[in-house]
């Protein structure tokens, strides 16, 4: 019960946590699928055909590149690195080139360029947002879909940011500490994973009405 009990609590912490965030990327005049917040678990968000690959953004390296280039945990990189992956579960969400993408046509080259663009404009606000309230924004996953404004027109869709942005698809570090406040105290079985997501919305100004534990 307990387990189920803190599943649940994680899921609501998200919704209100990439809540303010999706709000404050529109804010800098980024389009987002999010409308709104329509309770605990639920939001309402534009129906978006999604772009079927996965920007992942990196500031300092952690997680798959380590082991993959034999980089070590924790070194700040000289630049922004963008990858991508190729969403998809049966082949393992491939590590692909941007032009694998347009190869493919998973998008186009224009389309790619305005998602670059705004890949790099988020992860500026959201590294100054986080480094605000005493976190390290250390690497991050975006979506990105199509919005077609009227499905029968035959005007060109805009690309929106998709998903969610939360402690789930982030990597957040104290910057004190370098304690880890994100998915990968689950991932590790490092404990605490509750009280480290309830600490990033309590840092974010988000209030949440009282949880069930
Ligand atoms: P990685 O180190 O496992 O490649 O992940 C990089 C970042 O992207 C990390 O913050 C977790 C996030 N991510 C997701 O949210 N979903 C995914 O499927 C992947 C591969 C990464």
């Amino acid at each position: 019960l307990s387990s189920l009990t803190r599943r649940i609590s994680i899921s609501v912490l998200n919704n209100y946590i990439s809540e303010h965030i999706m709000q404050a990327v529109e804010q800098i005049g980024i389009p987002t699928h999010f409308l709104k917040r329509l309770n605990d678990r639920e939001q309402l968000i534009r129906k978006l055909e999604i772009i079927p690959v996965e920007v992942v953004v990196r500031n300092v390296a952690a997680g798959s590149i380590c082991p993959r280039l034999g980089i070590e945990e924790g070194s700040a990189l000289p630049n922004t690195l963008v990858e991508f992956c190729l969403k998809d579960d049966v082949l393992g969400d491939p590590i692909i080139a941007a032009e694998h993408i347009i190869t493919f046509g998973w998008a186009s080259a224009d389309e790619l360029d305005v998602i670059y663009d705004y890949t790099l404009r988020i992860n500026d606000f959201l590294t100054g947002l986080f480094y605000g309230i005493g976190v390290r924004l250390i690497d991050f996953k975006l979506e990105f879909g199509r919005f077609y404004h009227d499905q029968d027109a035959a005007d060109d869709p805009v690309i929106m940011l998709a998903d969610e942005i939360s402690p789930d698809n982030c990597r957040l570090w104290d910057a004190q500490t370098n304690e880890k406040m994100d998915k990968d105290r689950f991932r590790r079985d490092l404990g605490g994973l509750v009280e480290a997501y309830q600490e990033i919305a309590k840092r974010l100004g988000v209030s949440i009405p009282d949880l069930d534990q």
